[in-house]
């Protein structure tokens, strides 16, 4: 390995702080909620409001290399060059330096820190539209630094937006290519060239009909680090980089097979070692992620069921994951990303679960679908002796997709694609829709309960809820400010609330966040609400789930400087009428989910 990924991390971030840039280290693979966008799938992601105008704490000039999700193109991963997880070396300016500084330096850190040929480099830039002009600037500075003239080319998608959200910054970009076989004598644009990354000219905001000027003139730049790895290595297999290697080795070691050999069986490889390790990033991640069956959580179970069908193709099971896991950690990832060092023992166990979860209904659900393929394959038979004109029948059914999914944990994904591997289709729509009634059968059952158990905006119930927001505030005073809400339930009896925390709480730690909440209600402070954007909100130091846009109004709840949270209520007027706090009881949720119940005596 001529470069090795420890390097490149190294390699990037020191020539930015030689440049006046802060490390600002990555954040969390989830997103805020605030685009609607699940996943971080772009370095520039989490710093929006700055590039928006908001003044960042480490200043104007920013850089890191922060790990995207990105799961649109699921079905391509497999071949050479798709992940589902991949890192962004990133850099900005917050209305600070512009093109001038920006072209400069990123053709130095490409020729002098990479070493790449000038004379090789192509550039792209914008061709101009009716929002905004030709990038002459860029062009011309790009000349004046060395890159030859006939490598610049002007084009119309030179533009980089966050597809699908408003109210976020964008601007032209100017394109970076390298000729992909550095040996060729006369690499042709595009087809010989790679793009090995972008500087993205901020001075944009995309509004409902188009876009419009920022204050601000900022820079964005991202470059692939696990293409730059493998380019700077002059491979031209992702699975072949530091980064990769170790897994696919493992594998091999595990399965017999041999990766070189190509086929199914390195494809097998590939989306396991993949897979496993977008599920690490994720389980691991400072906002952990478990597999479920909504949101974020679904996606992260698709993966590891996905992988798992994969391991068994090579005739391996769920532990090949958990192998693959521990090298992920221990070997590749473990000094760039410590948390996972940490969490190491948790991410394994939480893997094992799914996959044991996994493996229990694999095999049955296997069976269940050849039932569905057999019968599909019988009535086209049948029909087709009684009538000649017949036009066989190629989808399984709705339902049939449904109650895979339901009783045998297949993802729609899954059932999908076994169907293409048997020349079918699923009806996706019909799948949907089974969803949405079976959705809608458990709502209305819910809701029965409910109504039997409780009257929902009883004074009791609503104290609780009160108290739920002076314990956690509680919790991230005694036990860590991460603690954060995972789950809250409320009865007349009693509170439950879940929170992230590694272990059960001392007696003394349980006697601390008695002894905070009931001073904060023998005070009767009065319980503020206030509406007011997001994003004033956030300013603020309010904390909750965020799952508006920007610009949206939210309610927020103050208890004096106590607790700060954005939250629907309903609460009680003052924390008077709460009477005395106690933790009744404490349980195990999962390795780190905790559970505490707690009672309010009169
Ligand atoms: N935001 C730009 C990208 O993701 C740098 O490519």
């Amino acid at each position: 390995m001529k470069v090795t990924s420890k390097k490149l991390r190294k390699d990037w971030i020191s020539f930015y702080e030689s440049k006046a840039h802060k490390n600002i280290g990555a954040v969390s693979l989830i997103g805020d909620g605030s685009t609607g966008v699940m996943f971080n799938v772009a370095g520039m992601q989490p710093l929006m409001p700055y590039l928006l105008g908001r003044s960042h704490p480490q200043g104007k000039r920013l850089c890191n290399i922060q790990g995207c999700v990105r799961t649109v193109d699921i079905d391509e991963v497999g071949d050479a060059s798709h992940f589902t997880f991949f890192e962004m070396m990133g850099n900005w300016s917050l209305g600070d330096y512009f093109k001038k500084e920006k072209t400069a330096w990123t053709f130095e850190i490409l020729t002098k820190v990479f070493g790449l040929d000038k004379d090789k480099l192509c550039s792209t830039v914008f061709a101009g539209n009716e929002s905004a002009p030709r990038d002459e600037e860029t062009a011309a500075l790009l000349v004046s630094l060395g890159v030859k003239k006939e490598h610049i080319y002007y084009l119309n998608d030179n533009w980089w937006e966050l597809e699908g959200t408003v109210d976020t910054p964008c601007g032209p970009d100017n394109e970076w290519f390298y000729p992909l076989d550095s040996e060729n004598p006369s690499p042709v644009f595009p087809d010989d060239y790679v793009e090995i990354g972008n500087d993205v000219y901020m001075q944009y905001k995309k509004v409902a009909g188009g876009y419009v000027p920022l204050e601000n003139k900022n820079v964005d730049t991202g470059f692939g680090f696990d293409r730059m790895l493998l380019f700077l290595n002059g491979l031209d297999d992702g699975y072949k980089t530091d980064l990769f290697l170790p897994v696919i080795r493992d594998i091999e070691q595990q399965s017999g097979k041999s990766y070189d050999d190509g086929g199914d069986d390195r494809k097998a490889m590939r989306i396991i070692a993949d897979h496993a390790r977008t599920a690490v990033m994720l389980i691991g991640d400072s906002q952990g992620v478990l597999p479920s069956n909504t949101g974020a959580g679904y996606v992260l179970r698709r993966l590891m069921r996905r992988a798992i069908r994969y391991c068994r193709q090579i005739g391996l099971n769920g532990s090949a994951l958990i192998s693959a896991a521990k090298i992920f950690i221990e070997e590749v990832y473990g000094g760039a990303y410590p948390l996972l060092l940490k969490n190491e023992g948790y991410i394994l166990d939480e893997i094992k679960k799914e996959a044991d979860r996994f493996e229990a209904t694999l095999a049955q659900g296997m069976k269940e679908f050849e039932k569905c393929v057999s019968s599909l394959e019988r009535k086209n038979e049948f029909m087709a002796k009684s009538n000649p004109a017949y036009v066989a029948e190629k989808v399984i059914g709705g339902k049939q997709a449904f109650r895979l999914y339901d009783t045998y944990g297949f993802p729609l994904e899954l059932t999908m694609e076994l169907a293409r591997e048997r020349g079918l289709d699923v009806d996706e729509a019909g799948f949907a829709q089974a969803f949405e009634e079976h959705r809608e059968k458990s709502r209305v059952l819910e809701a029965g309960q409910y109504k039997g158990g409780l009257e929902s905006h009883s004074q009791t119930a609503t104290n609780y809820h009160t108290a739920t927001h002076l314990l956690l505030a509680a919790l991230k005073k005694v036990c860590s400010p991460d603690v954060c809400q995972k789950g809250s339930n409320i009865n007349e009896d009693r509170l439950r609330f879940d929170f992230n925390f590694p272990r059960k709480l001392t007696d003394e730690e349980v006697a601390q966040v008695e002894k905070l909440v009931n001073e904060q209600i023998q005070k009767d402070i009065p319980v503020v609400m206030c509406e007011m954007t997001l994003e004033e909100a956030k300013e603020k130091g309010f904390t909750g789930v965020f799952e508006s846009k920007y610009g949206e109004v939210v309610k927020t709840y103050s208890i004096g400087e106590f607790s700060r949270e954005i939250c629907g209520g309903p609460h009680a007027e003052h924390t008077g009428l709460l009477g005395t706090f106690r933790i009744s009881k404490q349980e195990n949720v999962s390795a780190g989910v905790k559970r505490i119940k707690a009672v309010l005596n009169k």
